[in-house]
């Protein structure tokens, strides 16, 4: 029989993650049947035997989402050279030997998806990333590559922003990045990124107060279930465009998909099955 391929997700939370669905969905789409992709609830404090049992147990690759990110950096034996700028990994690559390779789509990911829907430059806009952990320093580090110049990076701990901040100053010392600490009034911009997990739990109903945002101002949430989180909820309800993180999962997969198995993600069918399977057909992606 042949080599079955496995790869994976882990985080904690799991259970929303459409990560399993979306690349299964393209092994069956490319006839890729002896490919599976599962996912696997890690916590903090497991994920270093959680990371070794994954190359014993022969797995190929996987995804990691919160809160493991950043602290897949020092176990991995080889980093991508934007790892090393973001400093955080989202996708493994697993070679035989069990050699780990630790790569960042992320920001491919989110400047894909983000130049599907909003043409502008980004020089000279005023962009607000909300949160400072691994998942925003991919954000960050391709809205710079892109030129955005004018960014302010709101974080619920303070200090988490300013070691960011310091961090991407080295890479792009005439791109600054301001630190804020969170306030529940945000302000002006033309783009607001929610890179925190804030609505995906049941203990934060908060969404901090819009107004201020300018009236065509783009609200990004990359977080994309539920597809309509509080955040754009709101940002709807002001008149806002609102964008969920389904496109951005789509293209930071399919970055993966293309590391792991060297073939090209069917990236429209994948978007049509994931639209169909969270039953939003207008928003997202
Ligand atoms: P990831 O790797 O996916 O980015 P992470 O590194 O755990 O995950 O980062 C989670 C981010 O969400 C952090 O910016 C966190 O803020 P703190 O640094 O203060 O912990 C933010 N976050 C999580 N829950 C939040 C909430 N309820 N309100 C605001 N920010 C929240």
């Amino acid at each position: 029989m042949e080599k079955t391929h496995l790869y994976g997700v882990i985080g904690d939370p799991i259970h929303h993650s459409l990560s399993p669905f979306m690349h299964q969905l393209a092994y069956a789409e490319l006839e890729m049947s002896n490919h599976r992709y599962l996912p696997f609830h890690v916590r903090a404090e497991r994920l270093v035997e959680a990371v070794r049992g994954m190359a014993a147990l022969g797995i190929q690759g996987f995804n990691a989402t919160i809160p493991h990110k950043e602290n897949l950096v020092p176990l991995m034996d080889e980093l991508d050279s934007f790892v090393q700028v973001i400093g955080a990994v989202n996708t493994v690559k697993i070679d035989p030997t069990g050699r780990m390779t630790g790569y960042n789509t992320d920001a491919y990911g989110f400047i894909t998806n983000l130049r599907e829907i909003f043409s502008e430059s980004l020089r000279d806009l005023d962009i607000l990333v909300l949160g400072a952990g691994g998942a925003a320093r991919g954000v960050l580090a391709g809205l710079l590559q892109e030129g955005a110049n004018r960014i302010v990076v709101m974080n619920r701990t303070l200090n988490r922003a300013e070691a960011l901040v310091e961090r991407l100053r080295v890479h792009f010392p005439d791109q600054p990045v301001t630190p804020q600490a969170w306030t529940n009034r945000l302000p002006a911009c033309r783009l607001l990124i929610n890179t925190t997990s804030l609505g995906m739990g049941d203990d934060d109903g908060s969404v901090p107060d819009l107004r201020d945002l300018v009236a065509d101002a783009l609200v990004y949430d990359i977080v994309y279930a539920p597809p309509v989180t509080p955040l754009l909820a709101v940002a709807r309800g002001r008149g806002l465009r609102v964008e969920n993180g389904l496109g951005m999962l789509i293209h930071q997969g399919a970055r993966a998909f293309e590391i792991w198995t060297g073939r090209v993600m069917p990236v429209a069918k994948v978007r049509k099955g994931l639209k169909e399977r969270m039953g939003v057909a207008e928003l997202g992606g």
